[in-house]
């Protein structure tokens, strides 16, 4: 009866700051050359978002590696193609590029990566992608990010 109790304060604890705000974002990818998500929303008073990048698939990260880079939406396109030439050793991201918001290392399949997001660089009335920065990736690996307070 005690164990039971505990239980469900414990789990009452946990659960409601993760109901009022979700600042853990997960997404997928596959060997396919897609991300499981479309739009992704960020809170603002969060702070700061752990993003965690997981593929799911089983080819190498040289072959069909993702990585996932947030910049805002007029950025990405320039960011990617910079990326190409900072190679796979840089991650595909260009090094110390402010139009680069936050982004993971690239990774293969069965591998997953988590970096965190400082919400201080996000505000409300721009609009922001994630996209994955591989090579020819950027054109189906993308998704809007919705910001919110
Ligand atoms: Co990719």
């Amino acid at each position: 009866m005690k164990k039971t109790l505990l239980s469900v304060a414990v789990f009452s604890l946990l659960s409601a700051p993760a109901l009022a705000n979700n600042c853990d974002l997960v997404i997928e990818s596959n060997d396919m050359m897609q991300f499981n998500k479309k739009e992704v929303q960020l809170s603002k008073a969060c702070g700061q978002v752990n993003v965690t990048l997981k593929h799911v698939g089983k080819q190498p990260k040289n072959v069909m590696g993702h990585n996932i880079v947030f910049s805002k939406t007029k950025d990405a396109s320039p960011v990617s193609i910079a990326g190409m030439s900072a190679g796979l050793a840089n991650d595909y991201v260009p090094k110390n590029d402010p139009r680069v918001l936050g982004y993971s290392k690239v990774i293969g399949g069965g591998d997953s990566t988590t970096f965190t997001l400082d919400m201080a660089k996000f505000n409300k009335d721009e609009k922001y992608q994630f996209f994955c920065s591989f090579p020819g990736h950027a054109s189906i690996m993308k998704g809007n990010v919705k910001v919110v307070d």
